[in-house]
């Protein structure tokens, strides 16, 4: 066992001993709720559970690109909802650029598409948006790309984008159901070979491909899971951590045990 105690206590002191160098997160919905953004799937809270005013055939669909084909409507009165540029980041996100700063952070595995990362200053080249994100974004028809002050003037004004080209739908560079991941994110997914800690945080690991990087990383990794419930089978390995309450005081005892606390609290107010 790599890991003194199985708590937050042996993974601190893991942390600051030679052996743990390159940390990989994995992050989901569950790192932005504390900033105001709901999740999916939690019951009461969670987008999918209140989709009924987009009368849709079943909550997915406002993330599917054929139904998105047919009806980009649902889509598009969530976007203006969920706009980025209304919230700010909140503490877990400065704890992942701390650890970037600290020079411990490999890659952020991102499910999130609210660019909260970017925006808590951590660096863009540690960052895979493996669902996409609102910065880009493409006639769905001709592919012709559709300018970014014309796509915020539409989400806010709460009308549909169209194509200036072929007058086709607009679609933000977010991962629907039915398309395939970006490149960069295949393309790095090697690197969690080299892991010497795997942190996964708000996340109910049930969207695939992204939910199986927890196996990629070799046994002997320590796993640490920072979530309200016990998802994705943790326990299963001899290093695997977990701890259930809101990620961002998970974050706060974590920076405490390791002395971070300060330069944590310094990152956010930033
Ligand atoms: P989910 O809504 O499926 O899961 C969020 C998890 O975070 C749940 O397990 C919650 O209990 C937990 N959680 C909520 N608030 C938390 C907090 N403050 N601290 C710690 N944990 C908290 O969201 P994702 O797993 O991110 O895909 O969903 C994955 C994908 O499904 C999304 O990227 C999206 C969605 O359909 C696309 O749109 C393509």
């Amino acid at each position: 066992q790599v890991l003194e105690t199985l708590d937050l206590h042996g993974i601190a002191k893991y942390i600051k001993s030679d052996a743990c160098k390159n940390i990989f997160i994995m992050a989901g919905a569950g790192i932005s709720t504390s900033a105001g953004i709901p999740d999916f799937r939690s019951p009461d809270t969670g987008l999918y559970a209140n989709l009924a005013r987009l009368k849709l055939p079943y909550p997915e669909a406002v993330f599917d690109i054929t139904f998105f084909r047919n009806n980009p409507k649902p889509f598009y009165t969530l976007a203006h909802e969920l706009a980025p540029g209304k919230f700010r980041p909140t503490l877990t996100h400065s704890f992942i650029r701390l650890l970037a700063e600290k020079n411990y952070l490999h890659t952020c595995f991102t499910q999130n598409i609210d660019t909260l990362e970017r925006r808590a200053g951590v660096p863009a080249d540690k960052i895979i948006e493996a669902h996409g994100s609102f910065a880009t974004q493409h006639c769905i028809k001709c592919k012709a790309e559709y300018p970014d002050d014309e796509m915020r003037e539409k989400i806010k004004n709460q009308e549909l984008p169209i194509c200036n080209k072929c007058k086709g739908y607009v679609k933000p560079d977010i991962v629907f159901f039915g398309e395939g991941l970006p490149d960069e994110f295949f393309s790095s997914l090697e690197h969690l070979r080299s892991a010497d800690l795997l942190i996964v945080m708000g996340t109910s690991l049930t969207v695939h491909p992204f939910a199986s990087l927890t196996e990629i990383v070799d046994e002997s990794c320590p796993r640490l899971l920072l979530n309200l419930d016990l998802v994705g089978g943790w326990g299963s390995r001899t290093n695997d951590v977990s701890c259930l309450m809101p990620c961002d005081d998970a974050v706060r005892k974590i920076c405490e045990l390791l002395g971070w606390e300060e330069e944590l609290d310094a990152l956010w107010a930033d």
